[in-house]
């Protein structure tokens, strides 16, 4: 097989540590076996709009530990992009641009929904790699993602420092972490935090559990609690609501019951943002205890990677440049324990990786008596 001799790189979807550790673990090995890098800025929207930029040794160069991406991201899609006010289907710019620019791969790092537009470029006959980076943890078929163990670390370190602000105020605190519609973050950070109360979206609550776990509590003479809760949780009856929309929408056939549907779950969806806040009402009134809301929000995602994500960032991106010296495409490095694995995109794309909720992290939140709100 004829030695590959450039290949492009972007990031995509929402940023996370550890993007630029990849890119440097791409790169550095790429450059080994003497391959050109181009850059792509901007997600998918680089390669419509040719942001390109050379990545060289220098360009490469005291990146480990630099938090965001260099490349800068995007959520655009290739097949829904926003070019002059409409939504176009930019898939065939791209593979235009791409041999326009003699690649002979293109690396793709991003969680879920890049993924999706990965194999759907790979689908229009592009050579495709894709890494796993998600704070979420959430990309099917991987043992990790990076990004997600430096936003365990920030949002435990942030329950650690609630704690002493609800013992002194004899308060409950709530800690809304991010995660998207996955509980890992916050099932890990909320047992390593030693939050008494989790929250995640696949097990959905009732206050009135939670609320009997804190009174408990109180009764023993511990007066402050901490929740963790993910901003993808819901109560029994939200998420009843919210898989009958959906299923709802699944039925849909006629394009007026495919917009009631579609308005049914935006509706959902606008009322669940205030969820956090009115669960902390509800606690407040349940258990007399004053009640605050922390909003983790985009700290998680900001900031230097950790050495856990800049070693699995170097791996994955040190794998990725060899198979593609060897020819494979069409594949996600996936992570697997120690070593690495690649996984056809056809397996990964569209699907997504939760708590399952006989996962051995939820056993052990119950072995340590934490509320899991069931
Ligand atoms: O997917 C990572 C993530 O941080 C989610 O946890 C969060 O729900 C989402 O991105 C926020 O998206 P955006 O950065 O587009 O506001």
């Amino acid at each position: 097989m004829a030695k590959i001799k450039r290949i492009g790189i972007l990031t995509a979807g929402g940023d996370s540590p550890g993007l630029n550790a990849a890119i440097r673990g791409v790169g550095k090995t790429a450059l080994g076996y003497h391959m050109e890098i181009l850059g792509f800025r901007d997600g998918f929207r680089g390669l419509v709009e040719d942001r390109r930029l050379k990545l060289d040794k220098t360009a490469l160069a005291g990146i480990l530990t630099v938090g965001g991406t260099i490349l800068g991201t995007s959520r655009d899609k290739p097949h829904r992009m926003l070019i002059d006010g409409r939504t176009r289907d930019m898939t065939e710019v791209i593979v235009k641009n791409y041999h326009k620019y003699g690649l002979e791969c293109l690396v793709c790092l991003g969680g879920g929904g890049t993924q999706k537009s990965a194999l759907r470029l790979h689908q229009a006959g592009l050579n495709i790699i894709t890494l796993p980076k998600t704070i979420d943890n959430d990309v099917a078929m991987t043992d990790a993602t990076f990004g997600f163990a430096t936003a365990l670390d920030i949002a435990t370190e942030a329950i650690d420092r609630l704690h002493s602000t609800a013992h002194s105020h004899h308060r409950i605190i709530i800690a809304e972490i991010m995660g998207n519609n996955a509980g890992w973050l916050t099932l890990g950070a909320g047992i390593a935090g030693g939050a008494d109360v989790i929250l995640i979206p696949e097990i959905p609550y009732r206050v009135e559990k939670v609320a009997e776990a804190i009174r408990r509590r109180s009764r023993r003479g511990t007066n402050f609690s901490i929740v963790a809760v993910a901003e993808g949780a819901m109560s029994v009856d939200d998420a009843r609501a919210f898989a009958a929309a959906e299923a709802k929408r699944e039925r849909a056939r006629t394009l007026h019951d495919k917009k009631e549907a579609k308005v049914e779950l935006a509706a959902l969806e606008a009322r669940h943002t205030g969820n956090t806040l009115r669960l902390a009402r509800q606690l407040e009134e349940l258990t007399h205890l004053e009640s605050r809301v922390t909003i983790l929000g985009y700290v998680q995602r900001g900031g230097t990677p950790s050495p856990a994500d800049r070693l699995l960032a170097t791996r994955l991106g040190g794998a990725c440049a060899d198979l593609i010296n060897q020819g494979v495409f069409g594949v996600m490095v996936a992570a697997r324990g120690d070593r690495t694995e690649p996984v056809p995109l056809e397996k990964v794309a569209g699907k997504r990786r939760t708590v399952p909720p006989d996962h051995s992290w939820v056993a052990t939140a119950r072995h340590v008596g934490t509320c899991l709100g069931d």
